[in-house]
């Protein structure tokens, strides 16, 4: 299961322990400037507030030196919090005991960083290896877990080879292989991609949202390029001078950018290119599962006053859907034999355009599913119109 993060009223300073202190007192009332001025301190990120749903691709985006690095180190603690704590799953960090924080760094999040981190003396492997060696995993399973993560990535064959004789691209994707090791729930990614040329970048890109969309992970990604961004979060959050200016879909900020600052960040992208069926989708409130009872699901649907619902297996996988008349009309104990099959679905990575087509030949909204097939929204017709006509 992957775990969401809730970062509550969350600041970082960095300065000598007195420098804080005053830092701390002046941050209600004061700009970092003014703070930084008066006391000394810097003031990367101040009072942030915001909630990463399981599974979600969060991205961060902001200039450089507008606190974001700052802010995803707080994630696994690597940046102590002057003010606020850090949720995982539920789970404080700041309460967590030295020994429980070393569990979670080792087990349950994973960090990739910009400048990739590699040996330079171990090979692919070695590399790849290093965090399961550290936690004294025996040398069969490493190997497997290692080699697993290395085809996950595309590198197999390469394994045996040095760092220095790989390109940047390819350091990076062992950089991500290292980081999949302990299968971690959280990922967090540090502008991973912004020492890579465009089109290995694109590349890259597409192979996250691939490798995303077929595990059940949580991903905080940052980027410092607002095409990077839209193109990959469910939702980003726009950092400038340590607090979030917007937070929201890739859709919200054409939409309602917050002010001029939004508008002229993202003056320069062609959202057509950049807007995807999961930038946009909403979310389902209710599914049926195969197995439920009849009569319930009918029940269900009057009270919420809806006609139909989508059907799904135990494993979320879409199948199609429920009518009320058929449900109404049936003996039957369980739904399964009343399932329509349906296979107009769409894939959430499609780009908006490309599934505007299939969109607009339907008399439905339609089902949004990912690499797996599993269901994942709901693709509403008069939002994508609406989206597309600003
Ligand atoms: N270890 C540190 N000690 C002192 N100041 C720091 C430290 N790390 C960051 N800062 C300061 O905090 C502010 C935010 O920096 P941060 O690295 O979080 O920005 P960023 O958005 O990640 O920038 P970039 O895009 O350049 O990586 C900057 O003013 C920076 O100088
Ligand atoms: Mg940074």
């Amino acid at each position: 299961m992957a775990q969401g993060v809730k970062v509550e009223d969350l600041s970082v300073i960095f300065g000598s322990r007195k420098q804080r202190e005053a830092a701390i007192e002046m941050l209600d009332d004061y700009k970092p400037d003014e703070i930084r001025e008066k006391t000394g301190a810097t003031v990367a990120v101040k009072r942030i507030n915001l909630e990463i749903e399981e599974n979600e691709l969060f991205v961060i985006v902001g200039l450089s030196g507008s606190g974001k690095s700052s802010l995803i180190r707080t994630l696994n603690l690597l940046n102590r919090p002057a003010t606020g704590d850090v949720k995982v799953g539920g789970r404080s960090l700041m309460d967590m005991t030295k020994k429980e924080l070393r569990y979670f760094r080792r087990n349950d999040v994973a960090m990739v960083f910009q400048h990739f981190g590699l040996l330079s003396h171990r090979t692919v492997l070695g590399n790849v290896e290093y965090p399961l060696e550290v936690q004294g995993i025996e040398d069969k399973e490493r190997r497997q877990r290692s080699m697993e993560a290395i085809e996950l990535v595309g590198l197999d064959g390469w394994e045996h080879h040095m760092p220095n004789q790989l390109s940047g691209g390819m350091r990076q994707r062992v950089g991500l292989a290292r980081a999949l090791t302990n299968d971690p729930e959280l990922l967090l990614m540090d502008e991973p991609y912004s020492a890579l040329d465009p089109l290995i970048r694109r590349e890259m890109q597409n192979e996250l949202l691939k490798l995303e969309d077929t595990m059940d992970r949580t991903i905080v990604f940052i980027t410092h390029d607002m095409n990077e961004a839209f193109r990959m979060g469910d939702r980003i959050a726009l950092m400038k001078d340590a607090e979030i200016v917007q937070l929201g879909k890739p859709e919200e900020f054409f939409a309602n950018p917050a002010n001029q600052y939004v508008k002229d960040f993202i003056a320069d992208v062609d959202k057509t290119r950049i807007l995807k069926v999961r930038n946009i989708m909403s979310k389902l409130k209710s599914v049926a599962k195969l197995g439920d009872d009849r009569k319930e699901t009918l029940d269900f649907l009057k009270e919420n006053e809806m006609d139909f619902i989508y059907v799904t297996d135990e494993k979320r996988i879409f199948l199609g859907f429920l009518k009320i008349e058929d449900l109404q009309k049936s003996k039957a104990q369980k739904i399964d034999n009343l399932v329509h099959k349906d296979e107009t679905k769409i894939y959430r990575n499609l780009y908006l355009q490309d599934a505007w087509e299939k969109l607009n030949e339907s008399t439905y909204n339609l089902p949004v599913v990912d690499g797996k097939g599993r269901l994942r929204g709901v693709l509403d017709y008069d939002i994508v119109v609406d989206a597309l006509a600003k």
